[in-house]
């Protein structure tokens, strides 16, 4: 059983994520980290509950993390999520309730505690949380099994800018900081979670599974899909964050190249690119997973039949 821990902005396409998560006896969730990123820190630490608790895992323990980025002002996407950052989710106040240790020390004390390399990292937001545990306490970067994250870009370029991806521009001096700790780190950019499409094809799938997340996950779908089907006119939007718990269950049905990147901190312009040597044309030393395609239509089937799991 691998042991992860969540760190997330919920978001619509988070809750999919820690569904999936939850739903996985492949998986032990050791925890749920929260940072600021779709919206505010106060809701997606107050979303994190709720999907815990309408997923069924009431004891699943949920931390505050930063509400800020390291050095700059917080950007958030209610145009994309809404303003609750979960709109299409039949919302409740959960009765569960946060862990009263930071996100920061919980990461730190959990890989501390446990024998190295049996500590999955699955950031799906801004990366500010994991920067300051890295900082805080250098010595569980040789302790880290991996990260795997959702973030970046390249031949998709970016969705906040001409060249940042969402997570990577909120806080690049973080994701700089994640890219240079020498962890194995597998990414999943835009390149790859714009090939996993919520068509009305899947979303009616998703919604005739039958339980009630597979109603939130298509009311969800219908919500956030409208921003995205629009700017790119595609047939569906993208679902960014489950395409990171499918790569733990199911790294088969990926690919990519293990390359160079890094994370533009300086230029305004180009603030947050992952500036990826998917080519090879320089002498930088490679230092992560970057995956770039997944058979579609597999990750549908692995999502839906773990979905039915759900209650
Ligand atoms: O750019 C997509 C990413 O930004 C996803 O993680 C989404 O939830 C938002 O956080
Ligand atoms: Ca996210």
């Amino acid at each position: 059983m691998r042991q992860i821990i969540i760190d997330t902005d919920p978001g619509q396409d988070d809750a999919v994520a820690i569904m999936l998560a939850l739903a996985s006896s492949e998986l032990k969730v050791l925890g749920i980290t929260t940072v600021a990123g779709n919206v505010p820190l106060e809701l997606t630490e107050r979303n994190a509950l709720m999907i815990c608790e309408a997923a069924g895992f009431p004891n699943v323990p949920v931390f505050r993390g930063n509400a800020e980025p390291l050095k700059r002002k917080l950007i958030t996407a209610e145009h994309v999520h809404g303003k609750t950052g979960l709109d299409g989710m039949k919302l409740f106040e959960p009765t569960i309730q946060l862990q009263s240790t930071s996100a920061v020390d919980f990461i730190i004390n959990t890989i501390r505690k446990h024998n190295s390399n049996t500590i999955t990292l699955c950031p799906l937001g801004p990366l500010t949380n994991i920067a300051e545990a890295l900082t805080k306490a250098p010595d569980i970067a040789a302790r880290i099994q991996q990260i795997v994250l959702m973030g970046g870009a390249y031949f998709e370029v970016g969705n906040v800018t001409p060249t940042a991806e969402f997570n990577i521009f909120v806080d690049p001096e973080a994701a700089h900081i994640v890219f240079r700790s020498g962890v194995p780190i597998t990414v999943l950019p835009l390149d790859v979670t714009h090939k996993v499409l919520l068509t009305d094809e899947r979303i009616l799938r998703i919604a005739s599974i039958g339980n009630q997340m597979g109603r939130e996950v298509a009311n969800m779908a219908s919500f956030f899909e409208r921003f995205d089907k629009e700017k790119y006119g595609s047939n569906g939007a993208p679902l960014h964050d489950p395409t990171v718990i499918a790569y733990l269950l199911y790294p088969e049905i990926f690919s990519g190249r293990f390359i160079n990147v890094e994370i533009e901190t300086q230029s305004e312009l180009t603030r947050g690119m992952t500036v990826a040597d998917w080519w090879g044309v320089t002498d930088r030393v490679a230092n992560a997973m970057f995956i770039g395609d997944v058979d579609s239509d597999q990750f549908f089937e692995i999502l839906i039949e773990r979905l039915s799991k759900l209650p």
